[in-house]
């Protein structure tokens, strides 16, 4: 099987990358990536060699790359996106470029050369916040940020494509990731190379709005799943089934780096912070999915990856990010 993956040098996109060639010889993957800031080639260290790995530099809203990129496509996995909910406050544009415009450019690809499958990345954001129980896979969306709201266009579009031109897509909504590689603009990154270098941790509000953590390389177990036996047509959610406070969140980073409350610093609350986000996972595990991770071991793991890889997050801590940090500290993206 020969995969389209899109977004690829990004966080999720390369611990996919990862799991695909060490679970399946026979797939080769072409990754397709246009190395946004949060792209990185350093995400794929030592699996650039491979044989069955190809990278090709271009942009999903670029219809003639994309077009001369599907020779031979099997599969395409779009998890190319603009990620960040503060970034999308700051300025939604690029948001909606990518996260639609991309999104449809790769469907009109898939339908002219008849893929077998297309796989759209979402998140459990487009459902909106939830104070009392779990979304399913039929509630109606109701998207609070431009981000998740680009995200809900772009699966409309999917589910669109399939209904009007049976393109055979499959949507996952997977809840918040963490793990190796992730941009530390990101609560889980960002706390703990902060805490490293001696900084506070900027919580915003009164730290109770809440998420579901899974640990990336379960995502990436479900997503495999739903690729190779996933219904089309169909939605899943994949829920790491970890929720958790963000001032709780802040002190478990905190033990395991062995520091102190001293460096949580109140900061003011995200503009439309959603509260709580909560997902009903039994659709995917009906498929025979779970996630093989405790949070709070792979919390411990990550915290101690980020701890012996200084080289990987130095470089853009003090590159990209710096400027964004300041930014975003100046820019009143905060109520
Ligand atoms: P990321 O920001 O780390 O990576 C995004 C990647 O997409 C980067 O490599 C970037 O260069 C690439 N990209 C951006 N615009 C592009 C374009 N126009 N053309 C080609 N490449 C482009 O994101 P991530 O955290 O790895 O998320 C991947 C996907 O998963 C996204 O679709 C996101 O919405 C979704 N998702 C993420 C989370 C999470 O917790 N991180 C949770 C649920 C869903
Ligand atoms: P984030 O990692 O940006 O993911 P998302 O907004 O997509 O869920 O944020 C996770 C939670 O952490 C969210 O409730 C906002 C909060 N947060 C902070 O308190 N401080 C921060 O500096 C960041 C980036 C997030």
């Amino acid at each position: 099987m020969k995969i389209l993956v899109t977004g690829g040098a990004g966080f999720i996109g390369s611990n996919f990358i990862r799991l695909l060639l060490d679970k399946h010889p026979d797939h080769e993957i072409v990754n397709f990536d246009k190395l946004t800031y949060a792209g990185n080639l350093d995400n794929l260290k030592g699996i650039e060699a491979d044989p069955r790995y190809q990278f090709v530099h271009a942009d999903i809203c670029d219809a003639e790359a994309v077009g001369a990129a599907m020779a031979g496509i099997d599969a395409i996995v779009n998890f190319a996106a603009e990620s960040h909910v503060d970034r999308s406050i700051g300025g939604p544009a690029d948001f909606i470029q990518t996260d639609i415009y991309g999104t449809y450019v790769l469907l009109e690809a898939a339908r002219r050369h008849n893929v077998g499958r297309y796989i759209q990345i979402s998140t459990d954001e487009v459902y909106g916040s939830i104070r009392d129980g779990s979304f399913t896979e039929t509630d109606r969306l109701q998207p609070s940020s431009p981000y998740s709201a680009s995200k809900a266009g772009g699966d409309m579009q999917a589910m669109a494509y399939h209904t009007t031109f049976g393109v055979p897509t499959i949507i996952t909504r997977s809840s918040n990731n963490f793990g190796p590689y992730q941009y530390p603009e990101k609560i889980i990154p960002l706390f703990i190379t902060n805490m490293m270098e001696g900084k506070k941790a900027p919580l915003y509000g009164d730290g109770a709005n809440v998420r579901d953590w899974i640990y990336v390389t379960d995502n990436c177990e479900a997503i495999d799943l739903v690729l190779h036996d996933g219904e089309v047509g169909e939605i899943y959610n994949i829920g790491g089934g970890n929720e958790c406070d963000n001032l709780s969140i802040t002190r478990l980073i905190l033990a395991a780096l062995h520091k102190d409350e001293e460096l949580i610093e109140r900061v003011p609350d995200r503009l439309g912070h959603d509260f709580r986000y909560s997902i009903d996972c039994s659709k995917v595990k009906k498929l025979g999915w779970a996630p093989a991770r405790s949070f709070e071991d792979s919390l411990r793991e990550t915290v101690d990856w980020y701890v012996g890889n200084r080289w990987w997050w130095e470089k853009i801590k003090n590159g990209e990010f710096a400027k964004y940090y300041k930014e975003q500290y100046e820019s009143g993206n905060k109520s």
